[in-house]
């Protein structure tokens, strides 16, 4: 994939599909920099990927603490290759009881903290003459999500952004994506879910009959951020096994009740 050597800096990569993406571009000999808000998980993460993986306390939503985690990866390691905007937070709640200081909390990770880590990793990849970015969205962005008032706003936004980072920063080298990931099976979402059958449901509406794995997503991000899609950017890669597509099965039909009908009856 061309990706040894190079240093792949992923937000959020302290667990879940983050750790995952980590874990994947170290697998291919990549130096990856573990970015999450505590010092002693990211750093955990760093010291489980192994080789030069390493971990740094930052906060993506603090303009400040992701300028001084830009500059540790300069001095470390003399740039950054490939940016993973992951960090994002979600929390549920219906629109009638959200605050503008929900609303604000949600843009200032999901999309400020975005375009922080835009800003400073940017900037060491045009110093460097290119890289790639890849930013994490979700299928959020097309299809709303359940009490996502900030959320789905959030994840929508990240296409635009996506785009016109891709169009400023084309000629300099740089390309910018977005991987929209689908219903994900992260160690967060099966221990809410133990105990029910909520997973096997869910598995069910996809078309390929099973949820997501965070190895599913890191596989489309190292795609994107690697010389195999050199002509690729600006684009939106949703990896949902179908789910998005699934939407006619909903029609009914005489003659039988589709899975993914009945996972909604249950
Ligand atoms: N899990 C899913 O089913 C799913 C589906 C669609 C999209 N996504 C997206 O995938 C990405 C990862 O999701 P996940 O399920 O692995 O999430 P997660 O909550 O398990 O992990 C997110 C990580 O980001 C870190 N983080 C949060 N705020 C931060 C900040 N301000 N600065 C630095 N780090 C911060 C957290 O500490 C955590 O380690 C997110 O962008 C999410 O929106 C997830």
């Amino acid at each position: 994939m061309g990706l040894s050597g190079k240093v792949c800096v992923v937000t959020g990569g302290a667990r879940g599909i983050g750790l995952a993406i980590g874990e994947g571009f170290a697998s291919v000999g990549a130096r990856v920099v573990i970015l999450d808000l505590a010092e002693e998980a990211a750093q955990a993460a760093a010291a489980r990927l192994g080789g030069e993986a390493i971990g740094i306390a930052c906060d993506t939503a603090d303009e400040a603490s992701v300028k001084t985690a830009a500059e540790r990866v300069k001095s470390g390691f003399g740039g950054c290759d490939v940016l993973v905007n992951n960090a994002a937070i979600f929390r549920p709640k219906p629109l009638i009881e959200s605050t503008l200081k929900d609303w604000n909390d949600g843009l200032a990770v999901n999309l400020s903290g975005y375009y922080n880590c835009v800003q400073a990793f940017g900037r060491l990849m045009l110093e460097k003459g290119g890289g790639a970015m890849v930013h994490i969205g979700s299928i959020a962005a097309f299809a709303s999500q359940f009490h996502g008032v900030d959320y789905s706003a959030t994840k929508a936004a990240i296409t635009g952004f996506s785009r016109q980072v891709a169009i400023e920063w084309g000629g300099r080298g740089i390309r910018s994506n977005v991987v929209h990931p689908g219903l994900t099976k992260t160690p967060l979402t099966a221990e809410r879910n133990a105990g029910t059958d909520i997973m096997e449901r869910r598995a069910r509406m996809t078309a390929a009959k099973r949820m997501g794995e965070p190895e599913d997503i890191a596989h489309a991000v190292m795609f994107l951020a690697s010389e195999r899609s050199s002509y690729v950017t600006g684009a939106d890669m949703i990896v949902d096994g179908g789910l998005q597509r699934m939407l006619t099965e909903l029609i009914p039909n005489a003659n039988r009740i589709s899975d993914f009908e009945e996972g909604i009856r249950k």
